[in-house]
């Protein structure tokens, strides 16, 4: 509870000094939770699940994955369908978003 309130007010504050930044890290949550979410969770996956956890990783290393995935330079079924339809933008958003979450 103390870590949710810490974060919201985070973001809030976050919302206030950098408009654009806080418009892009929304962009990301609001793909992340309804896309991304299903498979890879929010902070980190259930453990017994498959799936590798996004939360805290690199930014950088995440943007690349999801640029192979999309260029099928990366092969993966399942992602490469999904980050097939991830525009740069939507890449930015949504490494720059996790990269910042708490694993
Ligand atoms: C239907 C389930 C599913 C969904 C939805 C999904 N993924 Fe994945 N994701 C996977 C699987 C399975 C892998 C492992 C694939 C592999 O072996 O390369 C993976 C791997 C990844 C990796 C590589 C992680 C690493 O450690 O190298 C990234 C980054 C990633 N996903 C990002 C995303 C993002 C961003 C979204 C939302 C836009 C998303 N995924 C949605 C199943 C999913």
């Amino acid at each position: 509870m103390k870590r949710l309130l810490v974060s919201t007010m985070i973001l809030t504050g976050a919302a206030l000094t950098f408009t654009t930044q806080a418009a892009s890290l929304y962009a990301g949550k609001s793909k992340a939770a309804a896309v991304c979410a299903q498979c890879h969770g929010v902070r980190s996956t259930s453990a017994e699940a498959p799936f590798p956890p996004l939360a805290g990783r690199d930014e950088e290393y995440l943007e690349m994955a999801l640029k192979q995935y999309r260029d099928k330079t990366r092969i993966s079924d399942i992602m490469n369908n999904i980050a097939g339809s991830l525009t740069d933008r939507d890449i930015n958003n949504i490494a720059d978003y996790y990269s910042k979450q708490k694993p």
